[in-house]
C-alpha cells in the first residue's frame, strides 16, 4: 500500500513539474510571438522560427509580365498569360508555356491575357493566373497552410472598381492580407530612391499596358499622369506598319521580336542594331515570305506613339510645383519598365525635356523589387493602401 502511495505521489510530482515546464515554455513561446508579431512580422524579419505561419509575397501584376518576390528572391517571372480549355474552362498552361501557345492555338484551346492597360480585364483568368503562379513558388509545405500576406502594385490611374478587382482576385487566390502600392512609387523604391526625403523625383514606368509618370516627394505622389499607351502599343504599331508598308502579316510575338531586336525611338542611333529578317504571310498571295527591316523604319513606325508618351511627360512637368521642378532639374528623370528599354528612348526624352534621363539598372524588375521592399516596411510606409 505504501509503495503504491509513493508511486501515486511521484506521478503527481512529475505531472506538476511537467505542467510548470509546459507553462514556462508556453509563456516563452507567447512572449516570443508577441514580440515578433508586433515588430518583426510587420517588417518581414520572421525568417526562421515562425516563417511557416505567414508567407509574405510581393507581386508585380503587370499587363505583360507578372513577377513574384519572396524572401528577397524573384521566385516567379512569367508572362501574364493563361491558356484555357474552352470546353471545361480549366487552365492548361500559365506563363511561358501559355505564351508559346499564343497565336498557335486550335479551337479547343484559347490563350487569355487577364490584364489590359495595366488593369484586370478578365477577373476569372486573373485569379487563375495568380493562383497558378503562387503554386509555382513550390514551397512544398503540406503540414502547415501558411496565411498569405501580399503587397501588389497597381497603376496610379486605376479606378476604385479596378482596384477592388485586384484585391478580390488576390483574396480569391488565397491572400489573407492584401496591401496595394502605386507602381511609380514601387518603381522609385526599386530604383533605390529615398522616397521619404523632402526631395522631388520624377519616375516614369513604361510597362506593357500603361505609362505612369509621377513626381514623388515625402513618401507620396505629388502629381501624376497615367496613360494607357506603352510597350504593347509599340508592338501593335509594328504589326500595323508591316501590314501597311510591306504587305506582310505578322503575329504579336513576331512584332515583339522586331521591337526587341531592331526597335528604336530615334532614326539615328550611336549603337545601331543590324537589320532583321522577318517572316510572315504575304497579304496579297497568302504565301509565307521574308523581308528585311531596319531600325530606322521601326523608329518611324513608333514615332506617333512615343510622341503621346512625350506629351504626357510634358504635361506632368507642367503640373509639378516649382520647388519640386527645381529638384527634378538637378536629379533628372528616372525610367523603369520594359518599355524604357527601347533603344534611344532615354535620349529622345532627354532631348524633348532638356533634362538628364537615367534608366533603372534592371528596368523589368524595378517595380517588383520596390514592391518587395514595401512588403518589408508595411508598418512604416504610410503610402501603402490597406482598406
Ligand atoms: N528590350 C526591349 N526593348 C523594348 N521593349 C521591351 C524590351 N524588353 C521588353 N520590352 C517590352 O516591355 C513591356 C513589358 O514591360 P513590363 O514587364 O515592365 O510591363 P508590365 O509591368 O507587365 O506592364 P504594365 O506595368 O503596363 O502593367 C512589353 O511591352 C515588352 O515588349
Ligand atoms: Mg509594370
Amino acid at each position: 500500500m505504501r509503495t503504491e502511495w509513493r508511486w501515486f505521489l511521484r506521478a503527481i510530482d512529475i505531472l506538476s513539474i511537467n505542467r510548470n515546464l509546459f507553462s514556462f515554455f508556453q509563456y516563452k513561446i507567447s512572449a516570443i510571438s508577441i514580440n515578433i508579431t508586433k515588430r518583426e512580422v510587420a517588417q518581414g524579419k520572421t525568417m526562421g522560427l515562425f516563417s511557416f505561419l505567414t508567407q509574405e509575397i510581393a507581386i508585380d501584376l503587370g499587363t505583360a509580365n507578372t513577377l513574384i518576390i519572396m524572401n528577397d528572391k524573384v521566385v516567379v517571372d512569367e508572362p501574364s498569360i493563361v491558356a484555357k480549355d474552352i470546353q471545361t474552362g480549366k487552365v492548361v498552361a500559365i506563363g511561358k508555356r501559355a505564351q508559346q501557345m499564343h497565336g498557335k492555338t486550335h479551337k479547343l484551346i484559347e490563350t487569355v491575357r487577364p490584364l489590359r492597360d495595366g488593369v484586370i480585364a478578365d477577373f476569372q483568368a486573373a485569379e487563375q493566373m495568380i493562383r497558378g503562379m503562387i503554386k509555382m513558388i513550390g514551397t512544398g509545405r503540406s503540414l502547415f497552410n501558411p496565411s498569405l500576406r501580399m503587397v501588389i502594385c497597381i497603376p496610379s490611374g486605376i479606378t476604385e472598381v479596378e482596384k477592388r478587382a485586384v484585391r478580390d482576385s488576390a483574396e480569391h487566390a488565397g491572400a489573407k492580407e492584401v496591401y496595394l502600392i502605386h507602381e511609380p512609387m514601387a518603381a522609385a523604391i526599386g530604383i533605390g530612391i529615398d522616397v521619404e526625403e523632402p526631395m522631388g523625383n520624377m519616375i516614369i514606368d513604361i510597362g506593357g499596358g500603361t505609362s505612369e509618370i509621377a513626381v514623388i516627394a515625402l513618401g507620396g505622389i505629388v502629381c501624376d499622369k497615367s496613360i494607357r499607351v506603352a510597350g504593347d502599343d509599340f508592338t501593335k504599331d509594328i504589326e500595323e506598319y508591316m501590314r501597311r508598308q510591306h504587305n506582310i502579316l505578322v503575329g504579336e510575338r513576331t512584332a515583339e521580336e522586331i521591337k526587341i531586336n531592331v526597335g528604336a525611338a530615334l532614326p539615328e542611333l550611336d549603337n545601331a542594331p543590324d537589320d532583321w529578317a522577318v517572316q510572315g504571310r504575304d497579304l496579297m498571295t497568302g504565301i509565307p515570305k521574308e523581308i528585311i527591316i531596319s531600325y530606322t523604319e521601326v523608329a518611324h513606325a513608333l514615332d506617333k506613339t512615343i510622341s503621346k508618351i512625350e506629351e504626357a511627360i510634358l504635361s506632368a512637368l507642367e503640373m509639378t510645383p516649382p520647388e519640386l521642378s527645381a529638384d527634378i532639374y538637378k536629379t533628372g528623370i528616372y525610367l523603369a519598365g520594359g518599355g524604357s528599354m527601347l533603344r534611344g528612348l532615354d535620349k529622345r526624352i532627354s532631348l524633348k525635356t532638356k533634362l538628364p534621363v537615367h534608366i533603372a539598372e534592371d528596368p523589368l524588375r524595378a517595380v517588383a523589387r520596390g514592391t518587395s521592399i514595401a512588403l518589408k516596411n508595411i508598418n512604416r510606409f504610410q503610402f501603402l493602401i490597406r482598406d
